[in-house]
C-alpha cells in the first residue's frame, strides 16, 4: 500500500515537471532532428550547417553558418526562441506552426553535432 501512495506522489510530480518543462529541460533527440533538418532546413542551411545550401546561395540575408563563433556560442534556448519564432525581416520564419517544442529541441540537438556549442571565453564577451 505505501508503495501505491508513493508511485502516486511520484506520477504527480513527474506530471507537473512536465507542464512545467521550460525548452530549456528539453532534450532533443539528433536523430529525429536530423530528419527535420533534412526536410526542411538543408536547403538553405547546408549538410554541414555552414550557410551553403542551394537556396542560400539566391537569398539577400545569407543563412546562418552554425559554424561561426556568433552562432555556436548561443545557447540551446537562444536557438530554440529563433527557430520557433524565426527572424523579423528575413527568410528564417518561425517554424512553429509546423514544428513541435519537442521537434524543434531534436533540430537543435542535431545542429549541436553538425557544430556543437562553444562557450565564450571573457575576450569574446567584450563588445566588437
Ligand atoms: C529559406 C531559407 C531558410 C530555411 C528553410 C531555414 N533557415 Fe534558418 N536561417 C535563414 C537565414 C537567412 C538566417 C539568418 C537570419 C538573420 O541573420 O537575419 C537563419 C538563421 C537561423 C538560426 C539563427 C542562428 C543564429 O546564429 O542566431 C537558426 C538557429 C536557424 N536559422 C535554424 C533553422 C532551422 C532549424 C531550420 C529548419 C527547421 C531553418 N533554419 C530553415 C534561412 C533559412
Amino acid at each position: 500500500m505505501p508503495q501505491i501512495i508513493a508511485w502516486t506522489i511520484f506520477l504527480f510530480l513527474l506530471g507537473g515537471y512536465n507542464i512545467s518543462a521550460s525548452p530549456q529541460d528539453l532534450q532533443g533527440d539528433p536523430k529525429n532532428g536530423n530528419r527535420i533538418y533534412e526536410q526542411h532546413c538543408i536547403r538553405c542551411h547546408g549538410p554541414k550547417g555552414d550557410g551553403n545550401g542551394e537556396e542560400g546561395q539566391y537569398l539577400v540575408v545569407k543563412p546562418a553558418n552554425f559554424h561561426s563563433v556568433q552562432s555556436s556560442t548561443k545557447t540551446n534556448a537562444d536557438l530554440f526562441i529563433t527557430i520557433k519564432y524565426g527572424v523579423v525581416f528575413s527568410p528564417m520564419h518561425g517554424w512553429g506552426d509546423r514544428l513541435k517544442d519537442q521537434e524543434i529541441m531534436d533540430v537543435i540537438g542535431y545542429i549541436r553535432f553538425l557544430a556543437p556549442f562553444r562557450a565564450l571565453t571573457s575576450h569574446q564577451k567584450t563588445p566588437h
